[in-house]
Parts: structure tokens; C-alpha cells; sequence
């Protein structure tokens, strides 16, 4: 896969805002898009992210390196497959009953939002992160390598070289690692999960992870599994 060195942001709300402004921070070039016009977010951007370039849907995935979803998870179908084509890509998004109303009408009940979205876009690459903190904590917590107390991020995908390849990608956005290649363990960080909020240590992020079938939200996904 090409190194990173243009990331694409499909979202300028409250996660796309700050994944823009710790991607600047590392030196990538960063494009941003919104739901409407450039003209709607030139203004947030250039307050918020100077040197970011705000830009259409399309004009963001076809100069990225790699194209963060950070838009709400019932509006990923109002993007064509088409358009992340080869693409690599991280979904960030989580289902929310505020934001994206009924669950059912959003997700398909027998399967984790991840592998929906993994499906939609068939051509594209995906892997899951930056979905179980919260903004501020990912806006406040991130560090340089090595530094104390620093927070980890789980990171998951089907596809090796490319979950191996966020997880770079993570690190240089200034946070530790976990990681696990199977998309559908995207589950164990999503609303309900002991982890979805929180902000964790890797050595503790570890821990939930391993053991999350123990956990209530593990349990009951397991008990579901096998009902
Ligand atoms: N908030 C958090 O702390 C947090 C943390 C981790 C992950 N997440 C996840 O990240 C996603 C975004 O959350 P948020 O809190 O950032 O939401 P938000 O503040 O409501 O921002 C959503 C952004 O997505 C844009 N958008 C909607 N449809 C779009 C489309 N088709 N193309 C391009 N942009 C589009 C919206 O543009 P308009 O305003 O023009 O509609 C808005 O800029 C959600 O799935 C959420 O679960 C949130």
C-alpha cells in the first residue's frame, strides 16, 4: 500500500473536526468535506483547522491517501460505493439512537455495523477505529510516543496489511494500539461495550478486550450469538 500522506475526511462535525486537526498536527495533508457546500464549511475549517482545505465529497477521496467516515452511521448509504472505490478506509462511526433513529431502519440486526459498512463499500478496504472515544478525549489525550499515561485505540479490520497500516497511522495521530484483525470485533467497542467512551491505557484497553466475553456487553452478544 502507498504511505500515507493525504487523509480524507468525510464529516466536518464533532469527531472529522478534531481527526483533522491531530492529522495536521502529524504532518499529513488534510481535505474535509460536510454534508453541503464547500462554501457551508470554508469558514469552521479555516478557524478551526487553518491549513486544512475543505472540499466536496469527491474532491476529498480522490486526492487521499485514505478516507476517514466521520459522518453519522445512518447517512453512510448517501455516499456511492463507487466513490471509495480501492480506497483504503476507516470508519469511525457508531450507531446512535439520537442521531440515527431507529436501529433496525440503520443496521441489519444479524450482523455489526462495521461489516454493513464493510459490504456497502465491496471495493474498498475498511477498518474500524477512532469510534470509541470521545471527541474531547481524542482532541485532549493524544501524545507523542512513549509519553505517560498515553491512550490507546482499538484497532480493527479482515485485512492485515491494512489494519497494520492504521494502526501506524493511529500511532502517529498520538495514541497506542490495539489491535485484532477481524472487523466484526468492532463490536466490542460500540455503544454498550464497557469500552465505547472510554479512555484507556494500552495495558487496560488490553484488558477489556481480552476479557470482553466476561463483560455484561459481552455476554449478552454472546448469548445472542448462540440464541
Ligand atoms: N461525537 C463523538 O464524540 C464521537 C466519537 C467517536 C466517533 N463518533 C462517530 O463519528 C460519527 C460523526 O459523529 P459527530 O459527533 O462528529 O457528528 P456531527 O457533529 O453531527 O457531524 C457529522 C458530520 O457529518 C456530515 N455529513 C453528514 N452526511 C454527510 C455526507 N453524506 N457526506 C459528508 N458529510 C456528511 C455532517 O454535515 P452537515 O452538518 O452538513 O449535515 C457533519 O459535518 C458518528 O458516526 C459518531 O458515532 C462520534
Amino acid at each position: 500500500m502507498a504511505k500515507i500522506k493525504n487523509v480524507g475526511i468525510l464529516g466536518a462535525g464533532k469527531v472529522g473536526i478534531v481527526l483533522a486537526q491531530l492529522a495536521l498536527a502529524a504532518g499529513y495533508n488534510v481535505r474535509i468535506s460536510g454534508s453541503g457546500s464547500v462554501q457551508k464549511i470554508a469558514l469552521t475549517i479555516e478557524t478551526l483547522v487553518p491549513g486544512a482545505t475543505p472540499a466536496t465529497n469527491q474532491g476529498v477521496v480522490s486526492k487521499s491517501d485514505l478516507v476517514i467516515l466521520a459522518i453519522p452511521l445512518s447517512r453512510y448509504k448517501n455516499i456511492k460505493p463507487k466513490l471509495l472505490k480501492g480506497k483504503l478506509v476507516i470508519d469511525a462511526m457508531n450507531y446512535w439512537w439520537e442521531t440515527d433513529g431507529i436501529r433496525e431502519e440503520v443496521l441489519d440486526p444479524s450482523s455489526t455495523s462495521s461489516e454493513q459498512v464493510q459490504n456497502y463499500f465491496n471495493k474498498s478496504t475498511v477498518v474500524k477505529t477512532f469510534n470509541h472515544m470521545g471527541y474531547h478525549n481524542l482532541q485532549e489525550e493524544a501524545r507523542p510516543v512513549g509519553a505517560e499515561n498515553r491512550k490507546a485505540l482499538f484497532v480493527t479490520g479482515d485485512n492485515k496489511e491494512a489494519v497494520d497500516e492504521i494502526a501506524a497511522f493511529v500511532d502517529t495521530m498520538g495514541f497506542d494500539t490495539v489491535v485484532h484483525y477481524n472487523l466484526a470485533d468492532g463490536i466490542m467497542t460500540e455503544p454498550g461495550s464497557e469500552l465505547f467512551g472510554a479512555s484507556l491505557t494500552k495495558p487496560d484497553l488490553q484488558n477489556v478486550i481480552d476479557h470482553f466475553d466476561e463483560t455484561e456487553f459481552g455476554k449478552k452478544i454472546k448469548a445472542g450469538k448462540s440464541a
